[in-house]
């Protein structure tokens, strides 16, 4: 591209209704313009996780407005955006579909071109917007909805490297809490419970650990932290603490673990690059999961690239840069792109022509 390209990003694949003006200029680096992000929490709260027909109504509500406010942020209108990029996937399919639909539907209206966005893809490729970071790179993807370790080669070019076996990293947060009365989402309140506890004090596995490949498994230690709990029921303030501390604490181990593993993979596969570890997904604001990365990091000599928390959890930025990155080599979608409840990262096609 021999200017600078504009790209309207839209996510609705989970419970954040969410869009964002990006802009890639002739290097090939980019910024944002503007970002609007919608969470769903407060319809989701009373039932302690995301309902999905609630949120497919909230993102039918939502979005148009939120579409709005990023251009009106952005000082801009349709007419000055080069592509829309929609989220066509992996996720909750009716929250996918309002959010293509409205991609396709803003496309031809306008006679814009439209890229269909694999969300796992926007989270790989944040690093790029954020720390200009290079291909080859491994990435730690810990959300809500998945846990896998990637090697993103370029664009649509991925290796998985590991993934969950059952429950994803945010799910098992988020389940913990649940199962100690925290509210949700649980991530950011088992950690705050975990700050004043004793992480010592319930002895939980640490399940896969000891096998070579890379995958993970977190829902043994759920059961695990169950009848710790029942154990000591009924559980007091300090109990929950403790729990909270001694389940962050397994989960942190099995993480850096796998982490370490797969640099030593990275730095045989690829001996004259410095390695770089990008950590995504809305686990990666996790303070503890962060240090012991850190420390991971400073022991394999990575690079470590944790992206801000507001472009870590889900956002419509990610989704316009990883549509500009594909608009810049001529990556685009019909209209008969169909949306996805689920889209490995690595049935992608090649980004390269
Ligand atoms: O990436 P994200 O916003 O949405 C998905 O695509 O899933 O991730 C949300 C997940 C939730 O499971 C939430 O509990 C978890 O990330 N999370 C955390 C923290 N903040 C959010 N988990 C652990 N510690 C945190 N501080
Ligand atoms: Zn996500």
């Amino acid at each position: 591209m021999d200017r600078d390209i504009f790209l309207l990003g839209i996510e609705t694949s989970c419970d954040e209704t969410a869009a964002a003006i990006v802009r890639r200029d002739v290097d090939g680096h980019g910024d944002i313009v503007s970002n609007i992000v919608r969470s769903q929490i407060e319809e989701h709260k009373a039932f302690g996780g995301v309902v999905p027909e609630l949120a497919a109504r909230a993102h039918v509500v939502h979005l148009d407005t939120i579409i709005s406010r990023a251009l009106d942020d952005a000082g801009m209108g349709l007419a000055d955006i080069d592509a829309i990029a929609a989220t066509a996937g992996p996720g909750l399919i009716g929250g996918v579909l309002v959010g293509l639909t409205t991609g396709k539907a803003l496309a031809a209206a306008t006679g814009k071109p439209l890229i269909a966005v694999n969300h796992l893809e926007g989270h790989a490729l944040t690093a790029r917007l954020t720390d200009r970071v290079e291909f080859p790179y491994l990435m730690l993807l810990v959300s809500g909805g998945h846990s896998q370790i990637v090697l993103v080669k370029g664009v649509g070019d991925y290796e998985r490297w590991g993934s969950t076996i059952d429950d994803a990293l945010g799910e098992a947060f988020d389940k913990a809490a649940k199962l100690l009365g925290l509210g949700y989402p649980g991530g950011p309140e088992v950690e705050k419970a975990a700050r004043n506890g004793d992480p010592k004090r319930f002895a939980l596995p640490r399940p896969l650990l000891r096998e070579k490949r890379l995958d993970f498994s977190f829902s043994g230690l759920k059961t695990a932290l169950r009848l710790a709990a029942e154990s000591v029921a009924p559980v007091s303030k300090t109990d929950i603490a403790d729990l909270c501390a001694s389940f962050q604490a397994a989960v942190t181990d099995i993480v850096a673990v796998r982490s370490a593993q797969a640099l030593a993979r990275f730095a045989a596969e690829y001996e004259d690059v410095v390695p770089t570890y990008v950590v995504a997904g809305g686990v990666a604001a996790n303070a503890a999961i962060g240090s012991a990365l850190r420390e991971v990091a400073r022991q394999t000599g990575a690079n470590l690239v944790i992206p801000p928390p507001a472009l870590c959890t889900d956002n419509g930025a990610m989704i316009g840069w990883a549509g500009a990155e594909r608009f810049a080599l001529g990556l685009v979608d019909g209209f008969d792109v169909a949306a996805r409840p689920r889209w490995p990262l690595d049935e992608l096609a090649r980004g390269v022509l």
